[in-house]
């Protein structure tokens, strides 16, 4: 079976730095893995190596069986793999709505959603989808209200609503528990479980700990731009290298 994603012997090096050094890893369809890692281990750069935003120094990376890492964000997109942020990239001035439907625009989705919507004409398709999304991450009652006027923590599922309209098959999800207290963090692992269950694969970076043993089926574990650990949780929570790597930037 061809895996969802694909990620070949990557490397990305800036200047004298590499920060992705040959990692080789994969996602299944309907896969939910975390990305885990000390600060500065690389894993933000290989979700922009993913997503098209940073250009790979070497290797190659596979989207259903299609190379995409020569591809623009926009397409990357476009073939079904939605993303968020680390730093929150919302307009503030802009409508909730608004936020989303930008998501929404010149979608050519490859889910449920995009397939229903298929026969109609594209500004009610986004229109659909964006309300889609919004339904989707509980924002449909704020959807005229200034994306400002929303609490962090709502902020933060906008900015996961706006990669939902795109209707992607792949999100990816660059640590949303960040700045989240403990209840909002867990109403946050119930709702990527239901996004899970809902069809989505998923991958997560997140500091989180607790969150990513409990919600994710396999875990893949950088340092230093190097894959140490690719295993369920249990087997990567009990890896001597995986401590050592955590307690050797902690102290
Ligand atoms: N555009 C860039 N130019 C130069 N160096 C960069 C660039 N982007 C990332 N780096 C460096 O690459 C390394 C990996 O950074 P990256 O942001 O991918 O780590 P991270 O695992 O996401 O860390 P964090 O947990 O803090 O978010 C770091 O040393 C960082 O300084
Ligand atoms: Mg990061």
């Amino acid at each position: 079976m061809t895996a969802l994603l694909s990620i070949e012997g990557v490397t990305r090096r800036f200047g004298g730095l590499t920060a992705i050094d040959d990692v080789t890893a994969s996602l299944r369809h309907h896969e939910l893995v975390g990305l885990i890692g000390p600060n500065g281990a690389g894993k933000t750069t290989l979700f922009n190596l993913i997503s098209g935003f940073t250009p790979l120094s070497a290797g190659a990376i596979y989207f259903k069986g299609r190379r995409i890492d020569r591809l623009k964000p926009f397409d990357i997109a476009h073939l079904g793999v939605g993303r968020t942020f680390q730093n929150l990239r919302i307009f503030p001035n802009m409508s909730v709505f608004d936020n989303v439907s930008v998501g929404a625009i010149g979608a050519q989705g490859v889910g449920v959603v995009s397939t229903l919507l298929r026969r109609r004409g594209p500004a009610e398709a986004i229109s659909e989808q964006t309300w889609a999304a919004l339904r989707a991450v509980g924002l449909e009652a704020q959807a005229t209200e200034l994306a400002a006027n929303l609490s962090y923590g709502r902020r933060k599922y906008l900015e996961i609503a706006r990669a939902l309209a795109l209707d992607p098959e792949l999100l990816i999800l660059d640590e949303p528990a960040a700045g989240l207290n403990d209840t909002e963090t867990q109403g946050l692992a119930d709702f990527i479980r239901r996004l899970h269950k809902g069809g989505l694969s998923i991958l997560l970076v997140e500091h989180d700990m607790k969150l990513v043993m409990s919600i994710c089926q396999r875990v893949v574990v950088l340092a230093s731009g190097r894959k140490i650990a690719d295993a369920p949780p249990a087997v990567v929570k009990a890896d001597p290298a995986v401590l050592e790597a955590y307690l050797g930037v902690e102290t």
